[in-house]
């Protein structure tokens, strides 16, 4: 089973993305954290990345959709994934098609999270990463036990590069250039389903990882 997570930046996708990935047993695959390893890593492909990345500007189509199909080919994928932040362009999201019926398997769901723009740029300034295991927290919603320390592993909490606020806002501005073209794209394919998740507004996590695993069992 395949689940698409499309949503803007700070939209919570990496957060419910976990959550369901558990659940069901799916590879949770994010393009962000395969980048940011890349860069950690020093390889070529992070050098590359690291320029798009830092404007907030996408990495180009060919770059991802190579890194993305080696990293479906990969035993733990077996299942199927939750794919966070593939595909954010129509050509991504065509290739992905591709890539998924040379094994016979489809894009089963793809989910848009749908959270108010001025709450996303609180969350982002809020937000701290594990440097170790990539799990998410919140400063204020959701924090750490250990301030700075992740409770999962106990690596480094670290504010990712791109959350400057001009990085912020240009992310936000490439997001809306192309979310209306992959939410259509996924409306005709008749598997779109939207949440509204915000914390003043709305759904937390949970019930949008709820509301995912209900669909899919009546699908
Ligand atoms: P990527 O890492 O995917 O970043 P993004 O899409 O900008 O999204 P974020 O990871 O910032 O946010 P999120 O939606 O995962 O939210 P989170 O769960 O962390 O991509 C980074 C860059 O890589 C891109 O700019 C691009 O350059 C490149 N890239 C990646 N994929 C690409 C692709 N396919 N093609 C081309 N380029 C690509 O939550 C945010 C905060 O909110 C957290 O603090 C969390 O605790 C909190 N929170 C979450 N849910 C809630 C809630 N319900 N209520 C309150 N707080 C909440
Ligand atoms: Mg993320």
């Amino acid at each position: 089973m395949f689940i698409v997570l499309l949503g803007a930046p700070g939209s919570g996708k990496g957060t419910v993305g976990k959550i369901i990935a558990e659940d069901l047993k799916l590879a949770h695959i994010s393009t962000g954290d395969l980048f940011r390893e890349n860069l950690k890593n020093e390889t070529e492909l992070g050098k590359e990345a690291k320029q798009y990345m830092d404007k907030g500007e996408l990495v180009p189509d060919e770059v991802t959709i190579k890194m993305l199909k080696e990293r479906l080919n990969k035993a733990d994928v077996e299942n199927g994934a939750v794919l966070d932040g593939f595909p954010r362009t129509k050509n991504q999201a065509i290739s992905l098609d591709n890539m998924l019926n040379q094994t016979k398997a489809k894009v089963d769901m793809a989910l848009n999270i749908e959270v108010p723009f001025d709450e996303i740029v609180e969350r982002i300034a809020n937000r701290r990463s594990c440097r170790g295991c990539t799990e998410i927290y919140n400063v204020v919603f959701n924090p750490p036990k250990t301030e700075g320390i992740c409770d999962k592993c106990g690596g480094e909490l670290y504010q990712r590069e791109d959350q400057k606020p001009e990085v912020v806002k240009n992310r936000l501005k490439v997001y809306s250039e192309s979310a209306e073209e992959l939410i259509n794209y996924y409306e005709n394919a008749k598997i779109l389903y939207s949440a509204k998740a915000g914390d003043k507004v709305g759904k937390t996590s949970y019930d949008v990882a709820k509301d995912v695993e209900e669909y899919i069992k009546n699908k």
